[in-house]
C-alpha cells in the first residue's frame, strides 16, 4: 500500500496504489459519497458496494453519450446530491469518463474520484482529467479537463475482467512503452499476456510503472499544448476506425499505431515497425486491417488534433521516443492511400 500525491496546475490527485476498496472509507465519508458503476462490475463485485450509495449504469461504450449524462444528473437531483457530494467512478473507461464529466458540470463542479477496474482504466482512462462523451461517430467530442481528487488501485477487480478487456488495456500499455520507455517495451517483448494475467505482483508493478508514464506526461502539459499530444500515438487513425468498424478501442489504436509506424518510416526514418507489429500481435492485437481509406480519412479530418489544414500526428523516431509532426491533410491523405 502506497499513497503518492500528484501535483497538477490547480489541484492535487492522491494516488492510492495497491490499496483495496475496503480502504475507501478512510478516504471519503460514506454518507456524502455516491459510487457510479456499471452492471458488469456491480454484478461481479456486489458485496464490495455494500453500505455505499450506488448508481448502476448500463455497460458499454454506446452508453457514453449525453442521454446517460442527463439520466445520471436527474438521479443525483433525486438523491439530493449537493456541492459536498463526491462522486466515485468504479469501472472502466466509460464509467470514469461519465463520472468525471458529470462531476465537472453538476452544480458547476463537485469533487470526484476513481477506482479503475480495467487495465485500460488503470493505466489510461483514470489519469489525466479529460472526461467526456461521444457524439455520434465522434469519440470524446464533448468534455472537460478536471483532475480527480483521488485514484485508488485495487487489483481484485481484474479477476472478473474479460479476456478482450485485458487485450484492450495492453494496447495502451504498449502505446506508453512505444512513446516513452524502450526498457518496458523490451520487457513486454520478453513476457506475455498469460504471464501478467497469472501473476498479480507482475501486473501490479507493470500497471504502476505504466500509469506513471502517463502521469509524468500529463503533469508536464496538463492542458495539451505540446508534449501531452504524444499520448495520442495511434489514436488519430484509431478513433476514426473505432466507431465506423466493429473494433474495440485497443484494436483500433493498435491498427492506428501500426500505420503511424509506417508513416514514421517516411517522415522520421523510423526503422522498427516490425518489432512494434510483432509485439502488438503477441498481445493478440490486430496490426493491420482492410478499411475504406477515403471514408476513414473523412472522419479523421474532424479529429481534435487538426489545426486548419494541418494535422498534428504522433510518430516514432525510435522505440521509446515519440515525436509530434505537423502533416498537411493533403500529404496525409496521399500517404494513407498508398499504405
Ligand atoms: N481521462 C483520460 C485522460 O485524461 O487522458
Amino acid at each position: 500500500m502506497k499513497k503518492v500525491s500528484i501535483k497538477f496546475a490547480n489541484s492535487t490527485t492522491d494516488l492510492y496504489l495497491a490499496y483495496g476498496i475496503s480502504h475507501l472509507k478512510e478516504i471519503t465519508e460514506q454518507a456524502s459519497t455516491v459510487l457510479i458503476t456499471d452492471e458488469n462490475v456491480f454484478n461481479a463485485h456486489s458485496k464490495r458496494f455494500k453500505g455505499w450509495n450506488t448508481i448502476i449504469l448500463k455497460s458499454g461504450e454506446e452508453f457514453k453519450v449525453q442521454a446517460t449524462v442527463d439520466a445520471l444528473i436527474e438521479k443525483l437531483i433525486e438523491m439530493e446530491a449537493d456541492r459536498k457530494t463526491i462522486l466515485v467512478g468504479v469501472g472502466g473507461g466509460v464509467i470514469t469518463d461519465i463520472t468525471g464529466y458529470v462531476a465537472s458540470v453538476y452544480m458547476r463542479g463537485i469533487r470526484f474520484g476513481f477506482i479503475p477496474t480495467s487495465v485500460l482504466a488503470l493505466v489510461d482512462a483514470s489519469i489525466g482529467g479529460k472526461n467526456g462523451i461521444d457524439v455520434g461517430i465522434y469519440k470524446n467530442m464533448v468534455g472537460t479537463i478536471h483532475q480527480p481528487a483521488f485514484i485508488l488501485h485495487d487489483m481484485v477487480f481484474l479477476n472478473s475482467l474479460p479476456q478482450a478487456e485485458w487485450e484492450n488495456g495492453f494496447a495502451e500499455i504498449i502505446k506508453h512503452a512505444c512513446i516513452r520507455d524502450a526498457a518496458m517495451f523490451a520487457e513486454l517483448e520478453s513476457k506475455s499476456l498469460k504471464h501478467y494475467q497469472s501473476r498479480q505482483k507482475s501486473i501490479c508493478e507493470l500497471v504502476q510503472r505504466n500509469a506513471l508514464i502517463k502521469i509524468k506526461v500529463v503533469q508536464k502539459d496538463e492542458f495539451e499544448k505540446g508534449e501531452r499530444r504524444l499520448l495520442n500515438f495511434g489514436h488519430t487513425l484509431g478513433h476514426a476506425l473505432e466507431n465506423q468498424y466493429e473494433l474495440s478501442h485497443g484494436q483500433a489504436i493498435s491498427i492506428g499505431m501500426t500505420y503511424a509506424c509506417h508513416i514514421s518510416e517516411q517522415l522520421t526514418g523510423f526503422r522498427q515497425t516490425e518489432r512494434v507489429v510483432n509485439l502488438l500481435q503477441k498481445y493478440n492485437l490486430p496490426a493491420y486491417a482492410a478499411f475504406n481509406k477515403q471514408k476513414v480519412f473523412d472522419v479523421l479530418k474532424m479529429d481534435k488534433k487538426r489545426e486548419k489544414k494541418e494535422m498534428n500526428y504522433v510518430l516514432l523516431e525510435k522505440i521509446g521516443k515519440g515525436v509530434m509532426k505537423s502533416i498537411s491533410l493533403k500529404q496525409l491523405e496521399k500517404i494513407l492511400q498508398y499504405l
